[in-house]
């Protein structure tokens, strides 16, 4: 998986800004953090590029902003962002992660952008679920995504525009073509990533998802020190499964 990521990171904040993938983050967050006005400490635990971050950090000067990652390569960009302090931009896998922040110091963990079900089993994701909580204070909030990608494009409750269709991007920086294939075997949701550079050479990016129900989620939630557990409706393309929880004290 982390191959994979370092075969599109230097696409990925180029396809990402494309599709709108930063900016509705930063709506949905920022909504979340005005409600919140007491928020001082906000952890992005897959922040990848940094891009989402990166813009609410500008928008939000007070918040201390904290992002982590596996992926080396994604890294790079976020280090350099023009909003965030680089020393709070840490490489570490979600099992490590209480290693790496302070513990019961976010008023905010977020794993957005279906990151979260590239974990192989429902013991992971526990294991994931216990390390964010205890980095959280009491009360804190978890939000998260689970994109059932094929699901939702064979039953057609989600429109996906870019599915099986070269999308160009061309800029001052880059220029290169895309393609997305998604498809489901061995009981996961797999998306993949056609990339054609500008010396038309094909790069060929696979990713796949556990496949897990909103039921279940909640469950090992529950199971793992939340409560408060609410299902969001309206944030990117819903049928997508986001769920926020609060830590128990
Ligand atoms: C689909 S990308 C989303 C990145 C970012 N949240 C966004 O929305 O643009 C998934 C991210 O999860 C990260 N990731 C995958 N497995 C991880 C792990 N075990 N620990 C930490 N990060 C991981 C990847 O490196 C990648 O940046």
């Amino acid at each position: 998986m982390e191959q994979e990521y370092s075969k599109i990171a230097p696409y990925y904040y180029y396809i990402g800004e494309t599709r709108g993938h930063f900016k509705t983050q930063q709506s949905f967050l920022s909504e979340i953090l005005k409600n919140n006005n007491r928020t001082a400490c906000v952890l992005d635990a897959s922040c990848g590029t940094g891009d989402v971050i990166n813009g609410l950090s500008k928008m939000h000067p007070f918040i201390e902003f904290y992002g982590s990652d596996i992926s080396k390569p994604l890294l790079n960009r976020a280090y350099n962002q023009p909003y965030l302090d680089a020393d709070n931009i840490k490489l570490s896998d979600w099992d490590q992660i209480s290693e790496i922040f302070s513990q019961n110091k976010m008023d905010i963990v977020y794993i957005l952008g279906n990151s979260i079900a590239h974990t192989n089993s429902i013991d992971k994701l526990e294991k994931i679920f216990f390390e964010v909580n205890k980095l959280l204070k009491t009360d804190g909030l978890f939000i998260f995504d689970v994109r059932p990608w094929y699901k939702n494009i064979k039953e057609e409750s989600f429109n996906e525009p870019y599915k099986g269709k070269y999308i160009r991007i061309v800029n001052d920086e880059i220029s290169f073509s895309y393609k997305t294939n998604y498809f489901y075997k061995n009981k996961r949701h797999h998306l993949q990533h056609i990339i054609k550079d500008k010396e038309e050479r094909e790069i060929v990016i696979n990713f796949s998802f556990l496949d897990v129900s909103e039921v279940i989620l909640i469950d090992i939630l529950k199971e793992n020190n939340f409560y408060n557990v609410k299902l969001v409706e309206d944030f990117d393309k819903y049928p997508f499964i986001t769920l926020l929880a609060k830590k128990c004290s």
